[in-house]
């Protein structure tokens, strides 16, 4: 392992600020010239194929503890066998591409160190992800379904674009930050600009443009210990901010399938599954309260 290397990419990385979608154009023209079945397992538009890339590229910048990630790594790897229908010998066909669409895109600014950084530390987090596939069955079925299954193309209209999805987002922070039992995991946190983010991230995920330049849920939340009585309870309330700002309950149900398509991510069996960023951070968690009432419930 390389702390200079993993370095270099990171600030590769954060080079590109707004100019990823371009690098990411770049990246699917070498790919589906290197294997145009992998059509198949990137199905969508461009808008999608720009997240599934951006989401990739987050993993790249995250790798400084990767020792500390690894679980988190590991589940991503099974999520690839078990949901996108990725085997292990499609790897070598990703990396490959990646550095042709690097090494054009920042011409001869890539320099050989550079050249260097990115394959170890590809290599590095795709043996973690390979030895978690190696232990779950490929899914070849699933390959192209997921996004036919969570794309919804008209949603993203009837919702009323962005701005319709900044209301309910308002909506629903402003009672999940209230909650007794969810409002912990929000404390120091400011509505406003998780609204924003959330919106951003939500519209992408409707298949419109992808302003959300955050990183991919699975690494946001991988220090918080989220059951899945808690993700319930978080969908009643985003569910209640939807049907409260006027939608019908189809519009809820199609909004929440598309939400419900992280949870896998984010959800996690113990609190030994929680996954450090950094030296010094503590898993967070909220104890449920005695004598629990919801802050929605309560608010009626
Ligand atoms: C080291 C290499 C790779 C990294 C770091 C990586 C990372 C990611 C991440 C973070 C996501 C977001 C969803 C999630 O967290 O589960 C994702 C999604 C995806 N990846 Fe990868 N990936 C890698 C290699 C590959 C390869 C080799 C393929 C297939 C050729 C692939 C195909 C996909 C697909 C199809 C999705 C889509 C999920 C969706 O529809 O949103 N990935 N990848
Ligand atoms: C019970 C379930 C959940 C809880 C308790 C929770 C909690 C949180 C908290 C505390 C943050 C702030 C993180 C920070 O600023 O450091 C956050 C950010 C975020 N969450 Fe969640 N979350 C949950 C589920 C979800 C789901 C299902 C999604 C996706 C559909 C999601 C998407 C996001 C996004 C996009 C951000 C913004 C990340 C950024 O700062 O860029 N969350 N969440």
């Amino acid at each position: 392992m390389s702390t200079a290397h993993r370095q270099l990419v990171k600030a590769n990385i954060e080079s590109l600020g707004s100019n990823i979608d371009k690098l990411s154009q770049l990246f699917y023209r070498e790919l589906f010239h290197i294997d145009i079945n992998l059509k198949n397992v990137f199905p969508g538009n461009v808008v999608f194929l720009n997240r599934k890339f951006a989401n990739m590229l987050a993993t790249f910048k995250n790798t400084a503890h990767l020792e500390k990630i690894t679980a988190s790594v590991e589940k991503m790897g099974e999520r690839h066998s078990l949901r996108y229908g990725v085997s292990p010998d499609h790897f070598a066909s990703v990396e490959q591409a990646l550095l042709l669409a690097l090494r054009q895109y920042f011409g001869e600014n890539f320099s050989p160190a550079l050249d260097a950084a990115w394959q170890s530390v590809f290599a590095e987090v795709s043996a973690i992800m390979k030895v978690a596939m190696a232990n779950t069955p490929l899914d070849e079925a699933s390959s192209g379904h997921y996004d036919e299954t969570t794309y919804d193309s008209g949603l993203l209209a009837e919702v009323g674009g962005k701005d319709g999805i900044l209301r309910v987002h308002q909506r629903f922070y402003a009672v999940i930050f209230k909650d007794p039992w969810l409002g912990k995991f929000f404390w120091g946190k400011h509505e406003d600009v998780l609204a924003e983010k959330q919106s951003q991230f939500m519209v992408a995920a409707f298949g419109g443009e992808n302003m959300y330049r955050g990183d991919t849920p699975a690494f946001v939340h991988m220090h918080m210990f989220i059951t899945d009585e808690m993700s319930d309870l978080r969908q009643a309330m985003l569910k209640q901010a939807i049907l409260d700002e006027g939608f019908s309950e189809s519009v809820a149900e199609r909004w929440l399938k598309v939400d419900d398509s992280f949870r896998s991510s984010i959800v996690k069996q113990s609190i030994d599954e929680c996954v450090l960023k950094c030296l010094g951070q503590v898993p967070v968690t909220a104890e449920k309260p005695i004598a629990y009432r919801p802050a929605w419930k309560s608010l009626k």
